[in-house]
C-alpha cells in the first residue's frame, strides 16, 4: 500500500451536516464549559465554541483520510489549523468542499504528511472557516516527495501571562463522542487494550476544545466571535479524569501563542498553538459587509469605467474587494483613449471608504492583458476574480463587414477575454483559488441581424468558458459567463427610453458579484440577466438516432428519412465534455452490456457473498495472503470468510478459525457500503463499520473487489 498521490487537488466534498442549537450545546458540554460560560450552554444567549467548526466537518477529515490511501494502523491527526471567517451560527446547514493539497515525505523512518484544505459555508451563504488538516502518516514515508515546511512556533522565555486549569471528568469521552467522533478507542476498553493504552483515551479534538474555551476566557472573554485563528499540534495521548491546564503567551494585541500540559505529569499534550483574534473595531466593520463579501480578494474588471463594468466595480469595493479598474477610455466603437473613465470611478469606490487602482490599458493585446495582470499583483499581490467585461461596437451585415471591424470585435472581445484570463489564471492557480465571469451577449446565443462579429465573438466567449471550466477544475478556479441586458452607451439608440429606464446595470451586478464569490458553488454556467431576472442558457444534445448499422455509410436519404429523431431535443442533456458527449455515438454501436442482476435496491447480502467471486480483480492481487471473516447482523445476515491467496479468492459460508481480518456490521448498512452509498471510512469512523485484527488489510478490500 501507498499514499494515492493522485488524490491531491481532487474535489473532497460537498459534504453537508444541519445543526440545531442542541447540537452546539452537546458540543460546548463535550468540551467542559458549564454555568460558568452560559453563553454556551443556553440557548437564549447562545455563542458556538469556535472549536466546534472542527467536531462539524469531521467526516472531511474521514474522507481525505480514506482517499489519500494513508495506512490507518499509522495514522495521527497531527496538526489542526482553523481560520475564522464568520461567527458560527447557532443553527443551520454547513456546507464543506475541499481537497488534499499536499502530501510532504519526511523520509522512510519517519513518515508522510497529508495536508488536506476545507472550506465550510453556513446556509445563509456566509464562508464560516478554513480547516487546514495535517494527517501525520507514520507507515507512508520514503516515497521520493518533498519534506515540506516545518513551522514551529517559539514560546517566550518567561512565565506564562495567563493559565487555566480544568479537571475533564473521568467519562468526558462518553460525552464528547456523542459530537460525532464514535471511534472505538475513546469508548469501548477492550478496542483501547489491543491498540496499547490501559483505558478508552480523551479525544485530541476534545482536549482541543477545552483549550480554545481557555484562550477565549483569558485573552477575550465572552467575545468567541472576535476569533479568527485557533492553531494546534497534537503531541501526547491522554487519559479522562487527569487534570489539564492551558498556557498562554499573549505576543501582541490580536496574537498570542498557547500549550496544553497534563498537570499530573508537565507532558505537553498540545503544543505550538497559535491564537489569533479581531479588536472589536475590526469585527464591526466586518459584519457591515453582509454574508457575501470579498475581504482580502482582489478582482480585476475590465471595461469598468461605465456601464455594467462600473457597477460591478463599485458593489465589489463596496463589499470589500480590492478593484483594479481597467478601461481604455475610448469610444463605443473603441476608437480613442483616455484615463478619465478609469479614474472616475476608482474616485467613487475611494469616497465610498473602498480600495481601488486605475488601469488604461487595452485588453486587445497580450501585453495589455498582462499589464492589467501586473497592475492587480504589484498593487494588491494577487489576483482572485476576473470579470471580462470590456466591449465595444461596429455592428454591420455580413456582406459589409469589413475584415477590420471584424478583427477590432474579435480583439476586445473574445482575445481580450484570453489576453486578461492567461496571466490571471497562472496567478489564481498559485493560490489555488479564482473566479472568472465571461460576457458573452444573446446576439451571440442567439443571433441578431447586423452584428456577425459580436455575436461570433461573444459565442466564442462561451468556448473558452468551457474550456478554462475543465483546466481550473482542479485549481479551485470556476469561471461562467453571463448575457447582460442593461441601459448603457452600447444599447442607447437600441432601447426605448422607458425600457432604459428600468434596465440600470445595477440590476445585472447581483449576478456577476454571485458568480464571483467563494460561495458560487457553480462552474460552466450561462445566463442571461436584465432588469432583476435571471435565467440559465445550456447547451443540450438530443438523444438522437442511429441511421444504418455503423459498417455501410447511410445515404442521405436515409438521414432525410431518420430526420424526426436526429433532430429531437426532449430529454436533452448538457454534457460535461466533448469525450462524454461522444460516448452515445460508440455506445450505439457497440453490444450492450446485460445489466448486472438485482443491482441498485434489490441488492442483498447473499447476493454480495455469492458475487464476490466474479467481482474479484485477480490482477490486483499478486502477493496478497489474507483471510477476512465477515460478521454481518441482522435479518438478512450471516458469516461469510473470503480467503485470498496465489491470486485466486475463495468464498465460504460460517466462521474461519485464523481470519486476518474481522469486519462487522449490519446488514443494510453492509449493502448500502457495497452499493457505494455509504463511505467506508464515514461508516468506519462513525462506528457502523467494526473492523477487527488486521486494520491495515481491511483497506485491501477495495482494491480486490470491484462491484
Ligand atoms: P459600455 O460601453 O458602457 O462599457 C464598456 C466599457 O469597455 C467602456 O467603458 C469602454 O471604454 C471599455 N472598453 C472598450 N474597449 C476596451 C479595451 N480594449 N480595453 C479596455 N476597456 C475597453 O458598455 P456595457 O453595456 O457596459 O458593456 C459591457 C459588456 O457587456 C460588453 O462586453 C458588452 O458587449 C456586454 N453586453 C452588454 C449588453 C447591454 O445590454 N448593455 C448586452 C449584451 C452584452
Amino acid at each position: 500500500m501507498a499514499l494515492n498521490l493522485d488524490a491531491v487537488g481532487k474535489p473532497i466534498g460537498p459534504l453537508t451536516k444541519d445543526y440545531t442549537w442542541k447540537d452546539a450545546v452537546l458540543y460546548a458540554l463535550g468540551v467542559g464549559a458549564g454555568f460558568d460560560e452560559l453563553e454556551y450552554c443556553f440557548e437564549q444567549q447562545l455563542k458556538v465554541v469556535p472549536s466546534f467548526s472542527i467536531a462539524s466537518v469531521f467526516e472531511f477529515l474521514a474522507e481525505a483520510a480514506l482517499s489519500s490511501n494513508a495506512n490507518l494502523a499509522g495514522i495521527l491527526h497531527g496538526e489542526q489549523d482553523i481560520l475564522f471567517h464568520a461567527p458560527i451560527p447557532k443553527e443551520g446547514t454547513l456546507t464543506t468542499e475541499g481537497a488534499i493539497t499536499h502530501m510532504y515525505d519526511k523520509g522512510a523512518d519517519k513518515g508522510a504528511l497529508v495536508i488536506a484544505e476545507a472550506d465550510t459555508y453556513h446556509s445563509s451563504g456566509q464562508k464560516l472557516f478554513t480547516s487546514i488538516f495535517t494527517l501525520f502518516s507514520r507507515k507512508d514515508g520514503g516515497f521520493g516527495g518533498e519534506p515540506g515546511p516545518s513551522e514551529t512556533v517559539e514560546f517566550p522565555d518567561r512565565e506564562p501571562d495567563f493559565e487555566e486549569k480544568a479537571d475533564p471528568g473521568k467519562d468526558q469521552p462518553l460525552l464528547y463522542r456523542l459530537s460525532g467522533d464514535v471511534f472505538q478507542l475513546h469508548v469501548d476498553p477492550e478496542f483501547a487494550k489491543a491498540s496499547g493504552f490501559e483505558m478508552p483515551i480523551m479525544h485530541g479534538l476534545c482536549t482541543h476544545g477545552y483549550a480554545c474555551r481557555a484562550v477565549i476566557k483569558n485573552l477575550f472573554p465572552g467575545e468567541p466571535e472576535r476569533m479568527t485563528r485557533f492553531r494546534v499540534r497534537f503531541s501526547r495521548t491522554l487519559y479522562p479524569g487527569i487534570p489539564i491546564v492551558t498556557q498562554i503567551w499573549k505576543l501582541e494585541d490580536g496574537k498570542a501563542v498557547f500549550r496544553t500540559l497534563n498537570a499530573e505529569s508537565g507532558e505537553v499534550v498540545i503544543d505550538g498553538g497559535i491564537v489569533e483574534w479581531l479588536s472589536k473595531e475590526e469585527l464591526q466593520r466586518r459584519e457591515g459587509l453582509g454574508a457575501i463579501n470579498y475581504d482580502g480578494r482582489v478582482a480585476i474588471v475590465t471595461g469598468a469605467g461605465a456601464g455594467l463594468g462600473r457597477a460591478y466595480a463599485l458593489e465589489l469595493a463596496r463589499r470589500g474587494a480590492k478593484v483594479v479598474v481597467n478601461d481604455l477610455g475610448g469610444a463605443r466603437d473603441g476608437s480613442g483613449s483616455g484615463s478619465a473613465a478609469a479614474d472616475e470611478v476608482v474616485d467613487e469606490i475611494k469616497a465610498q471608504g473602498g480600495e481601488a487602482v486605475a488601469n488604461y490599458d487595452s485588453v486587445s493585446t497580450a501585453e495589455g492583458g498582462q499589464a492589467i495582470v501586473d497592475t492587480a499583483v504589484n498593487a494588491f499581490g494577487k489576483v482572485d476574480i476576473v470579470i471580462n467585461n470590456a466591449g465595444i461596437l461596429r455592428d454591420k451585415t455580413l456582406v459589409k463587414m469589413e475584415p477590420e471591424n471584424w478583427d477590432a470585435v474579435m480583439d476586445v472581445h473574445l482575445k481580450g477575454a484570453y489576453n486578461v484570463t492567461r496571466p490571471a489564471f497562472v496567478k489564481m492557480r498559485e493560490n489555488r483559488y479564482g473566479r472568472i465571469v465571461m460576457t458573452t451577449s444573446g446576439a451571440g446565443l442567439y443571433g441578431n441581424f447586423g452584428q456577425t462579429n459580436y455575436s461570433a465573438a461573444k459565442t466564442g466567449l462561451v468556448g473558452l468558458m468551457n474550456t478554462i471550466r475543465l483546466e481550473g477544475e482542479k485549481h479551485n478556479i470556476k469561471v461562467n459567463t453571463i448575457a447582460p441586458v442593461a441601459a448603457t452607451r452600447l444599447t442607447e439608440d437600441v432601447m426605448p427610453p422607458d425600457w432604459f429606464e428600468k434596465l440600470k446595470p445595477e440590476f445585472v451586478a447581483p449576478l456577476v458579484l454571485y458568480l464571483s464569490s467563494e460561495q458560487c458553488p457553480v462552474t460552466g454556467a450561462i445566463y442571461n440577466a436584465g432588469m432583476g431576472y435571471f435565467n440559465r442558457v445550456e447547451m443540450l444534445t438530443g438523444a438522437g438516432a442511429v441511421v444504418g448499422d455503423g459498417k455501410t455509410v447511410p445515404t442521405p436519404e436515409a438521414v432525410a428519412s431518420a430526420m424526426d429523431g436526429i433532430k429531437k431535443i426532449d430529454g436533452g442533456e448538457p454534457y460535461p465534455n466533448a469525450t462524454a458527449a461522444f460516448s452515445p455515438m460508440l455506445d450505439a454501436f457497440s453490444p450492450k452490456k446485460a445489466a448486472p442482476a438485482d443491482a441498485g435496491g434489490g441488492l442483498t447480502v447473499q447476493d454480495i457473498f455469492a458475487g464476490l467471486a466474479d467481482a474479484f480483480q485477480a490482477d490486483a492481487a499478486g502477493g496478497v495472503d489474507v483471510v477476512f471473516q465477515f460478521d454481518i447482523s441482522g435479518a438478512a445476515g450471516g458469516s461469510w470468510n473470503v480467503t485470498i491467496k496465489d491470486g485466486t479468492c475463495q468464498v465460504a459460508e460460517g466462521a474461519h478459525g485464523s481470519p486476518t481480518t474481522t469486519i462487522t456490521m449490519g446488514d443494510e448498512d453492509f449493502v448500502k457500503m457495497i452499493s457505494g452509498e455509504l463511505n467506508a471510512m464515514s461508516a468506519y469512523t462513525g462506528g457502523k463499520l467494526k473492523i477487527g485484527g488486521d486494520l491495515m488489510k481491511s483497506q485491501l478490500i477495495e482494491k480486490l473487489f470491484k462491484f
